[in-house]
């Protein structure tokens, strides 16, 4: 899939960021991309680092999975390296597949330190892409129900009026961005917390066709092939983008193989978030 925007159009521009390890907030984007008529949205991946050109951006969204109820961190080191911004008008949007815990809230932090003025946010609740998750039946693979998909559309109607005003060159205010208490007590882990809990991760030899898939797809370029996959474990935050992309299910780990992979949205969620 390209990453879309309305070339040559008059409207201003927007950009989304993204992060998404298997295609479920990618997806989401895309659909907030499509219905919001007033800015002309591209999406743009964080995946490499590459900071773009706001300039002439009116306001920017943020767009991750939860890992370990928080924004990975592949997140985190692109929020520390992102310019400085004057109250840049900016949302936050999340997709989880069980426990959101603080995402979006420590995500609007992260986005509020770099100057940004978080104006809104939404967690959408999506299939589980977490292996562990997968494999023990715990796929929601029903998700978003019917009022979740109903929260999501208002969301971006919201969105749509504070963009009509961005457009307009009106003010729009900070938003609230909501966290349950439940989610206000529960712990924010490690961000290693991922990888200890994946552990080591193996090859099966005969499986490995050495395609390079899991080198090229590994956001945190913790993958080399000689001629079969190495890990780099200090380097690794346990995403399991190697484990659920490989294309042979050659990768696994001591308690996963060969089950609980997650490559990409189900049809249940395309049908959901079509455009
Ligand atoms: C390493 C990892 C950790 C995850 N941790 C959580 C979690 O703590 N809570 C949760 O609800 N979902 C968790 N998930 C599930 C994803 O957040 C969810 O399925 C999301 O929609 C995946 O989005 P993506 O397809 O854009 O990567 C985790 C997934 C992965 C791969």
């Amino acid at each position: 899939m390209t990453d879309s925007g309305t070339a040559g159009s008059n409207k201003p521009r927007g950009l989304i960021l993204y992060y998404s390890g298997s295609g479920n907030t990618r997806l989401a984007c895309r659909y907030m991309a499509a219905n919001i008529d007033s800015i002309d949205f591209e999406l743009f991946n964080m995946v490499g680092g590459r900071i773009p050109d706001l300039r002439d951006c009116a306001i920017v969204g943020f767009a991750v999975f939860t890992d370990f109820l928080a924004p990975p961190q592949l997140v985190k080191t692109y929020l520390e390296n992102f310019p400085l911004q004057q109250d840049k008008p900016a949302f936050v949007f999340n997709t989880y597949g069980f426990i959101n815990g603080k995402t979006l809230k420590i995500l609007a932090d992260w986005v509020g330190a770099r100057g940004f003025k978080v104006v809104a946010g939404h967690s959408l609740h999506t299939p589980e892409s977490y292996p562990p998750m997968v494999a023990g039946g715990h796929g929601n693979k029903q998700a978003p129900n019917e009022k979740e998909l109903k929260a999501f559309k208002r969301f971006v109607d919201d969105l749509e009026t504070a963009c009509k005003r961005i457009s307009l060159n009106q003010e729009v205010g900070k938003g609230k961005i909501p966290v349950g208490w439940l989610y206000s007590v529960l712990p924010t882990f490690s961000r290693t917390r991922s990888r200890n809990d994946m552990g080591i991760k193996y090859v099966d030899a005969e499986l490995c066709k050495e395609c390079h898939t899991c080198e090229k797809l590994c956001p945190y370029k913790a993958i080399k092939l000689d001629p079969k996959p190495i890990f780099d474990m200090d380097k690794c935050y346990g995403c399991w983008s190697c484990f659920n992309h490989c294309p042979n299910k050659a990768i696994y780990t001591k308690k996963f193989r060969g089950r609980g992979h997650y490559p990409k949205p189900i049809d249940a969620l395309k049908e959901k978030l079509a455009v």
